[in-house]
């Protein structure tokens, strides 16, 4: 039996993806070490749920006793870390979970790590590996003449989510000096495809068209993200485990640069082509500008090109195909967004929306 990966947040949007692709490019076994917050579903596994190389273990990283029993227990050759609380607006309004769980979390994390690593035989040392994902926010803001983030660029985070993962991007980083903790951390753009939370802007804005709700861009929808679709970050972290370098960084994004405004005018374009005969279409008429995030980042665009020369990554969806992909899988998933809009997630667009002036009941 070969040793399995471990992967804490494979509930979430990006773990779910990374978890059942992995089962279609492998059969080396995997553990999934969740909290299930309200971001964390487990029916985005079912497909994969039954098989005898996975392993689901509801803990939270904050328990330092659950994850030293699950490492002791299932003997990982790697851990890939995606837990987090991992939304913007909600570390606007409530900053703290994401020091408790971004911060705390991946230190007590990276000491359960430190430890289990230190008893591990030389050969099983030579391959471990500690993989940290993140994100490209921890850069800050971009203006529109400036350079692409690529590695070297200082770290300047604006919100309280982008800070608590640049400090523990830092922890990480100091675990890899001071420990020599084989850990490799990426910095990611923003994802879209399927099983994403529709609490972020793409997946919200296809539901609420669908639904013919008001479609709230912040602002004047001029800032720019550089989109990346799920599957192709999910190869990155494939191959940085296979060929990344201990102690590197890599940068993953897809040179799709997009104004928010551009990106919910292709999504209304989209719909009124899929769903020709819906009331509400053309569906462009929703659109409606509401009040900004504070402190909204303007522009975010990654440079890959050190994962393309150094490790032969490409991503492989531009961001028409991506876009169409992902609003098809949700035309035709309505039950997954049913389940994951009742309950509390109508108490947030509330929280959210209420304030910003916009007709946005959930
Ligand atoms: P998500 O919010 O969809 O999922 C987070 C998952 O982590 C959920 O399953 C949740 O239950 C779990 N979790 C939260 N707190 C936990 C805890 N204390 N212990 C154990 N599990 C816990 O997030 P996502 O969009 O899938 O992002 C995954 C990772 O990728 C995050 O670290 C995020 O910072 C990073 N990232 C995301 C993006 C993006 O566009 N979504 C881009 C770059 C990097
Ligand atoms: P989001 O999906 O929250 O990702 P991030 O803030 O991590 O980039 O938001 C993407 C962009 O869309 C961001 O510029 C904020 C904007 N946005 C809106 O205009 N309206 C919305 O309702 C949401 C959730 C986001």
């Amino acid at each position: 039996m070969h040793h399995p990966i471990f992967v804490t947040g494979g509930a979430g949007f990006i773990g779910s993806n990374f978890i059942l692709d992995w089962f279609v490019a492998s059969s080396s076994p995997l553990v999934n070490f969740d909290k299930l917050t309200y971001a964390g579903n487990l029916h985005n596994l079912e497909s994969i749920s039954k098989r005898p190389e996975y392993r689901f273990v509801h803990g939270d990283i904050c328990d330092r006793a659950a994850v030293d029993q699950a490492l002791r227990e299932h003997r990982p050759r790697a851990i890939f870390h995606f837990a987090a609380e991992s939304h913007v607006d909600r570390s606007i309004v409530s900053p703290e979970a994401f020091l408790e769980t971004n911060i705390r979390g991946t230190f007590l994390l990276l000491e359960a790590a430190r430890a289990y690593y230190a008893q591990l035989a030389e050969s099983e040392r030579q391959q471990f590996r500690f993989l940290h994902i993140s994100t490209d926010e921890v850069y800050g803001s971009l203006n529109a003449s400036d350079p692409a983030f690529s590695e070297t660029t200082p770290y300047a985070p604006n919100s309280p989510y982008a800070a608590s993962k640049a400090a523990s991007d830092h922890l990480v980083r100091a675990y890899v000096h001071t420990y020599g903790l084989p850990a490799i951390i990426t910095n990611c753009s923003n994802n879209y495809g399927p099983y994403q939370f529709p609490e972020k802007m793409i997946p919200l804005m296809i539901t609420h068209a669908l639904a013919g709700k008001s479609l709230p861009i912040y602002g004047d929808g001029s800032n720019v993200r550089d989109w990346l679709y799920v599957g192709d970050h999910c190869a990155a972290l494939r191959l940085v485990l296979e060929r990344g370098l201990p102690g590197e960084t890599y940068n993953i994004g897809g040179r799709n640069e997009r104004s928010n405004r551009s990106v919910v005018e292709a999504i209304c374009t989209l719909l009124d082509e899929l769903r020709p005969n819906s009331a509400h279409a053309p569906h462009a008429k929703l659109i409606s500008y509401v009040k900004d995030r504070p402190g909204h980042d303007r522009r975010y665009a990654i440079n890959a090109d050190k994962l393309e020369r150094k490790l032969g990554w490409r991503a492989r969806e531009n961001f028409e195909s991506g876009l169409r992909k992902t609003v098809q899988w949700y035309l035709e998933h309505p039950a997954w967004v049913e389940d994951v809009t009742s309950g509390a997630y109508q108490q947030w667009m509330q929280d959210n929306y209420q304030t910003r002036g916009a007709a946005c009941e959930a």
